[in-house]
């Protein structure tokens, strides 16, 4: 079963010219997939489609077999989908603690308990859950917006450049949590700039060039093509 289908999708900002034209990607239940592709492809626009912050003017996003094209971003987020954006994906002058509480909005009953269970699979942040979010390094940070994203219970998580800035090792560690994450049952769907270590994670991955679909494979096949490599991995 495939937890996403995104059928040719067309999406843009205002009267410019459309940005996403026509790209058609599938998440099945238990994977990660991992979109590359060039600066400026459109790989967030993509995710911002999926999640309803940008509209799709035409094609069908549907999450787990169900049409959500027409649901607003609280919408898909009470459907189960949730975006980590690339930037300003915490609240700076928040506690920890506060980014998670207010991440719970969809259940507020249920924000206490989610937050404990947050606490307990990443203890960093129960160490640090009186910290202001922009005290956290990079890396810590990217774990308190992958919790925040958490919060919802989503069925799919979508991710945007989590490894961007970080240095290597906190870039692996950040893969680490993701693949943590999709054993434990979540599908994942994300853009990555590190795109030798994100397929290297990934069961399937898609390069998008230009808002359309370029190529896709298996994650380490796709890694390995040379074609690939020559276009989008320095060699
Ligand atoms: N909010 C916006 N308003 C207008 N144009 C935008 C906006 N966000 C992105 N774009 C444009 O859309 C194109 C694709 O951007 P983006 O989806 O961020 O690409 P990528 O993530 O692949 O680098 C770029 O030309 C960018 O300038
Ligand atoms: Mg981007």
């Amino acid at each position: 079963m495939s937890i996403l289908e995104v059928e040719a999708v067309v999406a843009g900002y205002g009267a410019a010219e459309e940005i996403v034209k026509g790209a058609s990607m599938r998440v099945g239940d238990d994977e990660i997939v991992t979109i590359i592709g060039p600066n400026g492809a459109g790989k967030s626009t993509f995710l911002k489609v999926v999640a309803g912050l940008v509209a799709a003017k035409a094609g069908a996003i549907r999450l787990g077999g169900e049409d959500v094209t027409g649901r607003d971003a609280q919408g898909r987020a009470r459907a189960g989908i949730s975006f980590v954006p690339q930037e300003r994906n915490v609240f700076g002058s928040l506690t920890v603690a506060e980014n998670l509480e207010i991440s719970g909005f969809l259940d507020p009953a249920g924000t206490a308990r989610r937050v404990e269970a947050l606490y307990e699979r990443y203890p960093m942040l129960a160490a640090k859950r009186r910290a202001l979010a922009r005290t956290l390094s990079g890396g810590q940070r990217q774990i308190l917006a992958m919790a925040m994203g958490l919060m919802t219970d989503p069925k799919l998580m979508l991710l945007d450049e989590p490894t961007a800035g970080l240095s290597p090792k906190a870039a692996d560690e950040l893969f680490d949590a993701v693949v943590a994450l999709n054993r434990g049952g979540l599908p994942i769907l994300m853009v990555e700039q590190h795109a030798v270590e994100a397929l290297a994670i990934s069961t399937r991955g898609y390069v998008l060039v230009a808002g359309r679909n370029s190529a896709e494979g298996a994650g380490p096949a796709l890694a390995a093509d040379p074609e690939i490599r020559r276009l989008f991995l320095g060699g």
